[in-house]
């Protein structure tokens, strides 16, 4: 299927401050040449007139699952078979976890179960709520179903919050929408993904290791999952749950990681080299733990395989999108990465300001043999998306 173009939409409006900007998500679907009809909980209502859809659509707006007229001929049914697509913009987080729960207590959660379409999902709320357990334990579960959550930004809030939780601008919802009427980006591409730190054994207590939280690689293996990829993360040890959809392998060492990458690449479609794996490991790790005995102590490292370059320097290897962390020279020392390892994209970070390793946000540069696009700072989960789209394009180009 391509495009929104020809499709029926039910475009459904909960109730949250960014409903007035549905109004324009409606319009901009119809002049792309869907068909859209409207349907607003009782809480939107209270944010944005119904007529107001309905002068811009066309068409009656319906609020409520006790229609006298509508139902006479089992409306709600009627309309749960004609959408091609539901999208709900906002969905409010009192939505999302009725919608989780699988209730039928109005009009719209109704239709979410009654419609065998596929379902797309705009959160939008303040951050706190955002960020809630709650909230974030019913968007996996949402996600496990097969729901595609589009967004939501962060940014600067109508509460005057900043963080995420702001919905996507109606044309940046537009834009998704398009490529998510196929399977998504990545449909039948499969995808590994190496997150996270290594921990290089000392001794049976101690290790050395770096301060990579793996949240970057986890937000694109989450991505990816949204694109429709069948996603391996191959993951050093981090204190996050694997993403919904996402298969994981845990290792400790870069020697495990290397392992787990080469057991699986070979049917690999996009490798992505996003942990931070120790460059040396001790070279006789101590079977008992080391005493105090000594006022120095000297602790001999062998290098590690570089499993980026070996990856990218396979014979019909798997296109392979690299990650640098620099503290200095970010876009000459990216640039010698990319020729040196021979990868077909880099996304270069500086860690020099607080930035990168530990934090939600980050801001990257992307090169490739051929160009460059500067991601400016925002956070994991919108820049993975933001990282995704430059990569579908080059993909498509290389492939
Ligand atoms: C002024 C105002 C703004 C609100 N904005 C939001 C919001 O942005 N996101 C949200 O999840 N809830 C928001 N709420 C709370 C929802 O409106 C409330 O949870 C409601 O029950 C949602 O109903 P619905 O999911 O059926 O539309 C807001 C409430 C008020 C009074």
């Amino acid at each position: 299927m391509a495009g929104v173009a020809n499709q029926n939409i039910l475009l459904g409006v909960t109730g949250g401050i960014a409903a007035y900007k549905s109004v324009e998500l409606a319009r901009l679907l119809l002049k792309a040449g869907a068909r859209v009809r409207v349907v607003m909980t009782e809480a939107a209502t209270r944010f944005v007139s119904p007529l107001t859809f309905q002068a811009v659509t066309g068409s009656p707006v319906r609020c409520s699952l006790f229609d006298e007229e509508h139902e006479a001929a089992m409306g709600h049914i009627e309309l749960a078979r004609w959408a091609d697509q539901m999208v709900i913009a906002p969905a409010s987080a009192d939505f999302m976890a009725r919608m989780a729960l699988g209730l039928a207590n109005d009009l719209l959660t109704t239709l979410c179960l009654a419609s065998a379409s596929s379902i797309a999902i705009a959160p939008a709320m303040n951050q706190r709520m955002w960020q809630h357990p709650a909230v974030q334990h019913n968007l996996s579960l949402l996600e496990e179903r097969g729901v595609r959550v589009l967004g939501p930004e962060s940014g600067e809030q109508a509460c005057g919050d900043t963080g995420p939780g702001r919905m996507l601008e109606p044309a940046d919802m537009l834009a998704a929408l398009d490529s998510a009427s196929g399977a998504g980006l990545f449909a039948g591409k499969k995808v590994l993904i190496t997150a996270g730190p290594t921990h290089e054994a000392i001794d049976p207590v101690r290790f050395i290791g770096n301060r990579s939280s793996g949240k970057m690689g986890y937000a694109l293996a989450r991505a990816f999952r949204r694109g429709g990829a069948d996603v391996l993360l191959v993951s050093g040890p981090v204190s996050l749950p694997a993403p919904p959809g996402v298969n994981r392998v845990n290792v400790q060492t870069a020697l495990q990681m290397h392992k787990a990458v080469f057991e699986n690449i070979h049917s690999v479609d996009i490798f992505v080299g996003c942990a931070a794996v120790a460059d040396y490991r001790p070279e006789n790790p101590q079977q008992q733990k080391i005493k105090k005995l000594s006022d120095r102590m000297d602790i001999s490292l062998v290098r590690n395989p570089d499993i980026l370059a070996e990856v990218a320097t396979l014979e019909e290897g798997p296109y392979t999108l690299g990650f640098a962390a620099e503290t200095q020279n970010l876009v000459e020392n990216a640039r010698a990465k990319l020729l040196a390892k021979q990868v077909d994209m880099l996304a270069a970070n500086s860690v020099a300001d607080g930035m990168g390793f530990e934090s939600d946000e980050n801001t990257l540069l992307v090169i490739w043999p051929e160009g460059e696009k500067h991601l400016p700072v925002q956070d994991k989960q919108q820049l993975a998306e933001s990282l995704l789209g430059v990569l579908a394009d080059q993909y498509r180009r290389d492939e």
